[in-house]
């Protein structure tokens, strides 16, 4: 405490607005969207339909919905000049700082959206882009990367199928898709929808409340979730478990570097801020994972590893006295593999999913007029003095 101000760094114990849309319980492990627990979201309901219940607060009617999707799928296509984009970055640049700045891009070629006096009406129409381009521009940056020619969407096609095709279409010749790989997707994407004032959706939070416009504010949420504690750890887990298995499996011996303080090794996929118990979406992909995996017919070594480290993991004092347990990113890549994305589009992924939530907790803040977000600080630099000439440094 100094004076008003009371320091609290990493937010751990503040409550940065009032919010509607998302509801966690960290002890229990409970997550719900607008009230509707993400068990049953997950079971019974698909991306678009969890998009709209985010972003309006009622889960819509099936004329609604039908519009909502056929308004979505009419704006899929970008622009052929956004091409120019991907001419200029080198072929292995990071998905995730392309897709920041393509999507920061939009606001050039869709300038209305720069209006800080738009209608609901004309917000919801730069909303509706953006949710319709992302799977485009995602897709898009997959093929560049692996040198092939874009394939455009299909105005027949739903979202799903749409992005699983501008992905793999053009490669696989399928046309219609393993009805298991397309639920796999909607239950993927429905449980990184939202998850109230994480990280990236405080960052999107805090650019939109300076009224910059919606690119702007997802762009920079990007930007955040692009970090290894954070939306990064899904390509971090990965690449630590790869690394055990190339090690010999020793799962033990991560376990320990993991709780060697003088080690940076951190067990990547575990841990979180707020659950201090299994992370719900744990423990749906997890499930997931095992029935994906088996009706794909993939055998991923790293499976067995991540099992075997969760294992260890839950029945050791280090990580039980410090309520450590798998969080969302733990499994989720195993899957995405499985469907056979590139591991450095895992996180990408995430954002693809979390798109709705940054939506909704962007139009939240707008809604309520919220106050732009300015924290102060506790001070502990210099006190006063005077300036020094070069013959007094
Ligand atoms: C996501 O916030 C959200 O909701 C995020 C998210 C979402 O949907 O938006 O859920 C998505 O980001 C999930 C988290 C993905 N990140 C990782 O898996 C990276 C590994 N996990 C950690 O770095 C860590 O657990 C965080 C970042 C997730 C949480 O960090 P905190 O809350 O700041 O906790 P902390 O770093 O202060 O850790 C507390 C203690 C420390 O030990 P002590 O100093 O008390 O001795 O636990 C230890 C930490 O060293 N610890 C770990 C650990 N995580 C915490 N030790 C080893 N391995 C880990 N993974």
């Amino acid at each position: 405490q100094s004076g008003y101000i009371t320091l609290d760094p990493g937010f751990k114990n503040t409550g940065a607005t009032k919010s509607a849309i998302t509801f966690l319980d960290g002890e229990q492990g409970i997550l719900h969207y607008r009230g509707y627990p993400i068990e049953q979201l997950a079971e019974k309901s698909t991306f678009l339909e969890v998009a709209y219940l985010l972003i309006y607060g009622v889960l819509p009617t099936k004329d609604v919905l039908e519009k909502f999707r056929s308004d979505i799928r009419k704006q899929m296509m970008i622009h052929e000049d956004m091409k120019n984009f991907f001419v200029g970055f080198p072929s292995k640049s990071h998905p995730m700082g392309q897709l920041s700045c393509l999507v920061g891009a939009l606001s050039a070629f869709y300038p209305e959206s720069l209006n800080p006096n738009a209608t609901e009406e004309e917000d919801n129409k730069t909303i509706i882009n953006l949710i319709a381009k992302m799977p485009t521009i995602v897709s898009w940056i997959q093929k560049k990367s692996l040198g092939q020619p874009v394939v455009y969407p299909k105005n027949n096609y739903g979202y799903i199928e749409n992005f699983l095709n501008m992905i793999f279409g053009e490669v696989t010749g399928e046309t219609n898709f393993d009805p298991v790989v397309i639920s796999a997707m909607h239950k993927l994407l429905i449980l990184h929808a939202d998850h109230e004032q994480n990280c990236s959706t405080s960052t999107v939070r805090i650019v939109g409340s300076s009224n910059a416009n919606l690119y702007a504010s997802i762009s920079a949420g990007i930007n955040a979730l692009w970090g290894p504690l954070h939306g990064g750890a899904n390509q971090a887990v990965i690449e630590m478990l790869e690394a055990i298995k190339n090690d010999g499996g020793d799962a033990e011996k991560y376990l320990a570097k993991a709780k060697d303080k003088n080690d940076p090794f951190r067990l990547m996929g575990f841990g979180h801020r707020v659950y201090k118990n299994f992370d719900p979406r744990a423990k749906i992909i997890k499930k997931a994972c095992d029935d994906i995996l088996e009706r794909l017919g993939v055998q991923d070594p790293v499976l067995d590893i991540a099992k075997k480290l969760e294992e260890a993991a839950l029945n050791d004092q280090y990580f039980i006295d410090r309520k450590l347990y798998p969080n969302v990113d733990f499994y989720s890549g195993i899957i995405y593999r499985a469907l056979g994305f590139e591991s450095d589009m895992f996180t990408v992924l995430f954002a693809l999913g979390r798109l709705p939530g940054w939506i909704a907790q962007w139009k939240e803040m707008r809604d309520n007029k919220e106050p732009i977000g300015r924290p102060r600080q506790v001070y502990v630099g210099e006190t006063k003095r005077d300036y020094a000439n070069f013959d007094k440094r």
